[in-house]
């Protein structure tokens, strides 16, 4: 869920997981292969990349690129960096042997 527009009374009585709480392989394969290939450009919009990349490995470990185009919609960079952040969980995918 983003953040941005859950109204916290939503999430009364939920498990919150944020960035910092990040710990599964596919969260360590994302976190690497966005160092590698130098995703990001000026960091506004990457938590929620982030966030939703993990989401999608951690549900669907070898996305095709209309599954990474859907899962990622709603994220907006204003830096473009949708090229790289599709090459990012295509290569995170791999590293998770997918
Ligand atoms: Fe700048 Fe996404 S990296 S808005």
């Amino acid at each position: 869920m983003r953040s941005c527009s859950l109204p916290v009374a939503a999430a009364a009585g939920k498990n919150i997981t944020t960035i910092e709480g990040l710990k599964s392989k596919a969260a360590q394969a994302v976190q690497k292969a966005w160092v590698e290939l130098d995703v990001v450009q000026c960091g506004y919009c990457q938590s929620g990349q982030i966030m939703s990349a993990v989401a999608l490995l951690e549900h669907n470990s070898k996305p095709s690129d209309a599954d990474i185009d859907g899962a990622m919609a709603g994220n907006i960079c204003r830096c473009a960096t949708y090229q790289r952040i599709r090459a990012a969980i295509h290569a995170a995918s791999a590293d998770l042997g997918a």
